[in-house]
């Protein structure tokens, strides 16, 4: 991945996390032991409800919202938050069917396929623009606020 602003590093550690859960859950399919399976999908419920539905806040309040009504960037900001509604509803669904019973190995490789592809998405097409549309002085104001202020 490309070297990002120090406003965006913190996202772009998450993407690394993010990358590896989905591949973890690529590989659920392939577990024979039933506990290892539930266990690895639960670990991704919970990464998903802490980690990453914080992360997307992050993403929308501080980079995305101020970009919204700028033509150039308003499709890809479009694109990233429909990909984080999707998410979010297609991992409620995981997480009822966890706990009423089976899950449904297509659904989980769809979240796996949809999350790496959104990864991908913002490093290599969301995030430039974010740096070279964000005036510097915004972005060093940005790395500073810290994640307790989202
Ligand atoms: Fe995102
Ligand atoms: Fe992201």
């Amino acid at each position: 991945m490309p070297r990002r602003h120090d406003a965006l590093t913190p996202l772009t550690h998450d993407h690394h996390h993010a990358l590896a859960q989905a591949r973890r859950l690529k590989d659920v399919a392939k577990l024979e032991d039933e506990a290892a399976a539930r266990n690895t999908v639960n670990d991704f419920v919970n990464f998903y409800f802490g980690r990453a539905i914080r992360h997307f806040h992050e993403e929308e309040e501080l980079f995305f919202a101020p970009l919204v009504d700028e033509e150039q960037a308003r499709d890809l900001i479009l694109r990233a938050v429909s990909d984080h509604l999707r998410l979010h509803a297609m991992i409620r669904t995981v997480k009822r069917q966890l706990s009423s019973g089976d899950v449904d190995p297509e659904l989980l490789d769809r979240v796996a396929t949809l999350l790496t592809e959104h990864v991908r998405f913002e490093e290599q097409e969301l995030f430039p623009l974010i740096e070279s549309m964000i005036p510097e002085d915004d972005l060093q104001n940005l790395a500073t606020v810290g994640r307790r202020d989202v």
